[in-house]
């Protein structure tokens, strides 16, 4: 009896602990979800703070012959305005896309075609698929940060740059799936960025003369920043590399199966 009894009221506990952890999650997210939305209205009107705004025909070369570019997602949302720009200004782009048949990849591409007033460019879609790749967003930053030591490491940090950002909020399908949009639907125009803009840090971050050779940054608005304190914790940036390697050892050669980062500098985010 007291067995069962004990047992019952350990379960309850466990249960209110749980609920408690979800309440927390949830309160977590919508206060950084708060936080983005008033950088999204600043942006807007610029109450309390400048925002850096892309001009694309100043901030980036009018002419892109020559270069390559892969773009993943690059066909919807924030990811087409990006292709759609690289195509005036004469880049070759492939657009990995996790569409298959040579059917539904010339849709894809003719849908995008679509959105470019003047293809300057050359545009090719290749099947990719990423779908499984759930890695989020904190990982892929803490990646940016260890992949670009590497490359430091082996010199070639003058030609190869690695670099990662935050679009900002920008109105993209993503968000038909959140519930207060599905009440308000027009809403979305009114706090957030189109995809557009979303596209200005992107471009920006690739392309202007002032990211050249820089390498290892976090940006948003088109401007350095600092992101959290984790992701700059070498230690467990380097679990996380290592733990990504081992998972990730069954397609890699032998050579890249080495413990990278056993004697890290310590990594500043000068
Ligand atoms: C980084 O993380 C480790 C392990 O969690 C912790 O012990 C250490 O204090 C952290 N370092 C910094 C600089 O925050």
């Amino acid at each position: 009896m007291l067995a069962k009894f004990l047992a019952a009221f350990l379960t309850l506990v466990y249960r209110i602990r749980q609920e408690a952890f979800n309440v927390w999650c949830f309160l977590c997210l919508y206060s950084l979800g708060a936080v983005y939305m008033i950088v999204e209205f600043n942006r807007k009107w610029e109450l309390f703070w400048r925002v850096v705004h892309l001009d694309v025909h100043k901030d980036l070369p009018s002419n892109l012959n020559g270069f390559v570019c892969v773009l993943t997602g690059g066909s919807r949302g924030i990811g087409l305005h990006v292709t759609k720009t690289l195509l005036e200004k004469g880049c070759h782009v492939i657009v990995a896309s996790s569409v298959k048949t040579g059917e539904a990849i010339e849709r894809v591409k003719k849908r995008i075609l679509s959105k470019v007033d003047q293809n300057n460019g050359k545009l090719e879609v290749w099947h990719l698929d990423l779908s499984s790749m759930d890695s989020s967003k904190l990982a892929q930053i803490m990646f940016t940060y260890s992949l670009h030591e590497l490359v430091k490491a082996s010199k070639q940090s003058e030609y190869l740059t690695v670099n990662c950002l935050h679009p900002g909020v920008a109105q993209t399908e993503l968000y038909e799936h959140v519930w207060w949009v599905n009440w308000f639907p027009t809403l979305p125009k009114h706090l957030f960025r189109s995809a557009e803009e979303g596209a200005e840090t992107v471009l920006y971050t690739a392309l202007s003369e002032k990211m050249e050779s820089i390498g290892g940054k976090y940006l948003e608005d088109c401007e350095i920043k600092h992101s959290s304190a984790y992701s700059y914790n070498d230690s467990k940036r380097t679990l996380l590399w290592r733990k990504t390697i081992e998972m990730l050892s069954p397609w890699l050669p032998e050579s890249t199966y080495v413990p990278l980062f056993t004697d890290t500098q310590h990594f500043t985010n000068e």
